[in-house]
């Protein structure tokens, strides 16, 4: 898991008055609204005790107040008042949490989890067709109880697609279903890459589904990344009608993963007029069928062994057409050696003696170490390594 990307933390829709729990990179953050509506993303380790400041409330200064002694912290994670110091006395340096800089797009407010300045930071993965009259959008969002990497290379992974999604088509009987596949090279960029690929399809069953493609014959499909938990698959049925899905994904810890699924579509819905009342249907019918292919993903990648990636590249059997899983893995050794990987044995160490929390630092951190928490221990930068050969088939 790494620092120093844009993480998903709630859907906008879902946050309201009153500030939530929210655990990524096994770390607790408090979200909440400040009196202008803007969100906010703290450490949710009170610098005083301790105490849980989502189990506190939204104060109409646009802070949040401790539940345990009244402490208050704005959304640059400074403490505005102690009660027990009366209101004359300001609050001490160190009286402050970690603050993360914040967006709100497509729907979904990000957190941005590390201490780079803005001028450094990755990108969220840019979503050009949003909110653009020909596209129509929804999110969803759901756990699922594996490693957020793993679950990410399901979704690049080019050829599973005949044999965990029958329901796309083929069924996977055919002999020579990937040998001819070529992967295209398509927005590859500093923080990921992406391919795209030509697969044979057949006709498209579903009623509503038909119109878009009434005939057999190919289809363009493809994933790439931004950063280690950004992902877009593109689906086009049809040379005019697409689907795509872009999978913002928050590992709660090394075995959870909170999904943020956008889907966009120029396919499935109506634009103004009276049939535009139908398209919250559609909306409902797109979302269903989503979960309901996610769930033939899920039902196999939930027995995958050993339930984290190998640190071992030697310990699975790569083919050509897993290039991509193996691109993907570069670019994480990449962001390792940068420094941005957390060191999980040490964190899973002091988690388990109960007697330290850390906190994920913020941009501020570089500014001053007045800081009650200490930062998470992380891997060491170092040299990015050379990237490794795939094995040839046959
Ligand atoms: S622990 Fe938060 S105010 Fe005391
Ligand atoms: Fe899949």
């Amino acid at each position: 898991m790494f620092m120093n990307f844009w993480y998903p933390v709630v859907r906008s829709a879902d946050l309201g008055a009153t500030p939530q729990k929210v655990r990524i990179l096994a770390h607790d953050f408090v979200v909440f609204r400040d009196q202008t509506g803007q969100p906010a993303v703290l450490s949710d380790t009170c610098a005083h005790r301790g105490a849980s400041l989502s189990q506190g409330k939204c104060r109409e200064d646009g802070t949040v107040q401790c539940p345990y002694h009244g402490w208050r912290f704005n959304a640059a994670g400074e403490c505005t008042r102690i009660p027990s110091i009366g209101s004359k006395t300001r609050p001490p340096a160190r009286a402050r949490v970690d603050s993360y800089p914040v967006q709100e797009q497509y729907g979904i407010v990000f957190a941005f989890l590390g201490d780079l300045p803005e001028q450094e930071r990755p990108p969220i993965l840019p979503v050009e067709e949003h909110g653009t009259p020909e596209w129509r959008s929804t999110v969803i969002t759901f756990d699922i109880n594996y490693h957020y990497e793993r679950s990410i290379e399901n979704g690049l992974d080019p050829a599973h697609n005949e044999y965990v999604h029958t329901t796309h088509g083929y069924q996977g009987e055919r002999e020579d279903s990937y040998t001819m596949m070529e992967l295209r090279p398509f927005k590859n960029n500093p923080w990921g890459f992406g391919f795209m690929a030509t697969f044979d399809a057949p006709p498209l069953k579903n009623p509503i589904m038909r119109r878009v493609r009434p005939k057999g014959g190919k289809m363009e499909a493809g994933s790439g990344t931004v950063g280690p938990n950004h992902m877009w698959t593109y689906i086009n049925f049809s040379e005019k009608y697409s689907m795509h899905q872009y999978m913002f994904e928050a590992p709660i810890d090394e075995h959870r993963t909170r999904v943020f699924l956008l889907n966009e579509r120029n396919v499935l819905f109506f634009k103004g007029g009276l049939r535009a009342k139908l398209n919250g249907w559609l909306d409902k019918k797109v979302s269903e069928r989503n979960m309901f292919i996610a769930s033939q993903d899920i039902r196999v990648m939930n027995e995958v062994s050993p339930r984290l990636t190998p640190p071992s590249r030697a310990k699975e059997l790569m083919m050509p057409a897993d290039k991509v899983i193996l691109q993907y893995r570069d670019k994480l050794d990449e962001f390792e050696a940068r420094g941005w990987r957390i060191d999980m044995a040490a964190l899973r160490d002091a988690q388990q003696k109960g007697d330290v929390v850390f906190a994920i630092p913020c941009p501020a951190r570089r500014e001053t170490n007045a800081w009650v928490l200490d930062e998470v221990p992380r891997v060491l930068a170092r040299e990015p390594a050379e990237p490794i050969a795939l094995q040839a088939a046959g």
